[in-house]
């Protein structure tokens, strides 16, 4: 019975992973900001390894292995990243298309994190507007992203860059919110 959850769960994971490489393909504009000594940028597969150990310490747990196999393939439509002059990670965002939003056009802000020695300096409210920027005049509706009740930084941080709460989802127990974005066609 394990073995049968573990399989079909298999299965839809690289589901969301082929659905992923289709649709991001050339969903992003290649735009890129310096601000107080950092620079945002789209990702790459080589920060991966700092997103995932930046990860692990702001949220206690890895990414899942069907993701980094998303961002192995997928970062630079997927993936912002904040870095220093030396190219060093100051923070990550990660996007992903859900299979419950796709036609609706959405596109869903999974995971957005800063170094904790570098929170409270406005780099996340910045790092959202500036991914939000990169997915204007695209085939995209719009942005989705949720906000766990007890995170008030992370729903302050939406709100300030273009999201505007919709809903609340009951798992997670969480405030869903939604960003237009301008139509190219
Ligand atoms: C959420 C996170 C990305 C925000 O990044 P940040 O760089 O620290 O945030 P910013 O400095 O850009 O802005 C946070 C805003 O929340 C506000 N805020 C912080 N604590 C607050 C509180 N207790 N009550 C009200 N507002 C608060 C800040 O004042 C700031 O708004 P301001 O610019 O008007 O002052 C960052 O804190 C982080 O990485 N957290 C851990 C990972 C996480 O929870 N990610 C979000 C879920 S995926």
């Amino acid at each position: 019975m394990q073995f049968l959850h573990m399989l079909d769960e298999t299965v839809s994971h690289m589901k969301v992973f082929r659905l992923n490489l289709k649709r991001a393909r050339g969903i992003r504009s290649d735009l890129s900001i310096s601000d107080g000594g950092f620079t945002y940028k789209r990702g790459g597969s080589s920060y991966l390894r700092e997103i995932e150990l930046l990860h692990i310490a702001l949220f206690g747990a890895p990414l899942l292995g069907f993701l980094r196999f998303i961002y192995r393939f997928c970062a630079p439509e997927l993936m912002s990243v904040v870095v220093d002059e030396n190219d060093k990670l100051i923070a990550y965002d990660l996007f992903f298309f859900e299979p419950s939003e796709i036609e609706l056009n959405v596109l869903h802000e999974l995971y957005v994190g800063v170094r904790a020695d570098y929170q409270n300096r406005g780099i996340g409210v910045k790092l959202r507007r500036y991914s939000a920027s990169c997915y204007e005049n695209s085939s995209l509706e719009g942005l989705s992203t949720l906000a766990h009740f007890d995170n008030i930084k992370a729903l302050r941080s939406a709100q300030k860059s273009g999201y505007a709460i919709t809903k609340k989802s009951a798992k997670p127990p969480a405030y869903y919110l939604y960003r237009p974005l301008h139509k190219r066609f």
